[in-house]
């Protein structure tokens, strides 16, 4: 539910299925506490930790490790993503025996797993295990649209072997019109399947130059993802929250910084557009990702945690980077003009972030 007066609104707070806080290892672009901050910023109460830090988490002492800082920093509730292979590389996946709670996913970002075979035991894993498998398949290759063909075919191959093993497959920042097909075909059949879509591919095409992975698609694709939100076939919005330095963007790195611009890029394109009212966007940032970490939050009600965010959605304003709680000040969209502003975000009845002390 969400109470509306004048244009500022109480909404449950946001959780986010995929964000990159680069702790450990690369704590200079972003470490726990920053990202912690920028979430509560950005109206997150909640957050699911992708793996590609260094060492890349594949035991249970980082994600102890993990759990921890996270824990001190006290601003959100978080869980730790283990990938897939050992280390990120190679074919051994026998550390994911040794995988237990809080661990919910296991996830190989920003790559895709090569090995079919490989995919498919890491998956029998899960069903085995209850955990949930990202797939990061529109990672499989870095570039436009000669890899558009891989992609797809990436996405195609873990739907079948998700078929196979029966585990949930999560397929991570879903943005072609064939991917997004697939996923509704497999879901027509029943396969265990959920999927994401990440804000900036609704809100922008590939008219924008800006190095992101997936990349930015055209207007035909950004149609088929906002028919399918309007359909329920999307489950969450996630934002793979990608902080860099400017130096390491200049040398090329991919990722958008983009956890404190998400609600007001999805409200601007998607309910200030009318293609959905403010009710399904709660639903696909709140109830439905927490849906699928299996926690008790993303809705308003007796025994729900008070997480809780206050937005202005008749405040049209522009996007500064360098208001970022986020070490990452990486974003193409600084300057644009966008409604649908954070002022308030409660966790657990607590505030974590109030728009007056800026
Ligand atoms: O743009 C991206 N940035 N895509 C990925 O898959 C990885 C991420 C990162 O870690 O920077
Ligand atoms: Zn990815
Ligand atoms: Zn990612």
């Amino acid at each position: 539910r969400v109470f509306d007066a004048l244009g500022i609104v109480v909404m449950p707070a946001f959780t986010d299925l995929h964000v990159h806080f680069r702790e450990p290892g690369f704590t200079y672009k972003e470490d726990i506490e920053s990202g912690s901050r920028a979430a509560a910023r950005g109206g997150y109460t909640t957050v699911n930790l992708m793996a590609n830090t260094n060492p890349p988490c594949s035991s249970m002492d980082i994600v102890n490790q993990v759990m921890e800082r996270v824990g001190s920093v006290g601003l959100v509730d978080a869980f730790q993503c283990v990938s897939i292979t050992s280390g990120m590389q190679g074919d051994e996946i026998s550390h994911l025996d040794l995988i237990t709670e809080p661990v919910k996913c296991l996830s190989d970002d920003g790559k895709g797993v090569a090995s079919s075979g490989l995919m498919l035991k890491a998956m029998q894993k899960c069903k085995e295990k209850g955990l949930v498998i990202m797939s990061h398949a529109e990672d499989a290759s870095i570039s436009k649209d000669d890899y558009r063909l891989a992609e797809n075919l990436m996405t195609w191959r873990d739907l079948q072997l998700c078929r196979e093993s029966g585990a949930h497959l999560h397929m991570c920042h879903v943005s072609t019109k064939e991917a997004i097909d697939y996923i509704t075909q497999a879901k027509l059949e029943g396969l265990n399947v959920t999927c994401e879509v990440a804000p900036h591919h609704i809100y922008a095409t590939d008219s924008l130059d800006y190095k992101v992975n997936p990349p930015f698609r055209k207007m035909s694709d950004i149609e088929a993802i906002i028919a399918a939100i309007k359909l329920g076939i999307v489950d969450a919005i996630a934002t793979d929250h990608a902080p860099h330095t400017s130096e390491d963007k200049r040398q090329g790195a991919p990722g958008i910084s983009g956890i404190e611009t998400s609600f007001p890029l999805c409200y601007t394109s998607l309910v200030k557009k009318g293609h959905i009212d403010l009710c399904k966007l709660s639903d696909i940032m709140s109830r439905r990702p927490a849906e699928i970490l299996g926690i008790n939050k993303g809705r308003i009600g007796v025994g729900c945690e008070a997480d809780l965010v206050i937005v202005d959605i008749e405040d049209c304003y522009e996007i500064d980077p360098q208001k970022f709680a986020s070490k990452g000040k990486n974003t193409p969209f600084a300057g644009d003009k966008v409604y649908g502003k954070v002022l308030i975000t409660f966790k657990s009845g607590r505030i974590v972030y109030d728009y007056k002390d800026e």
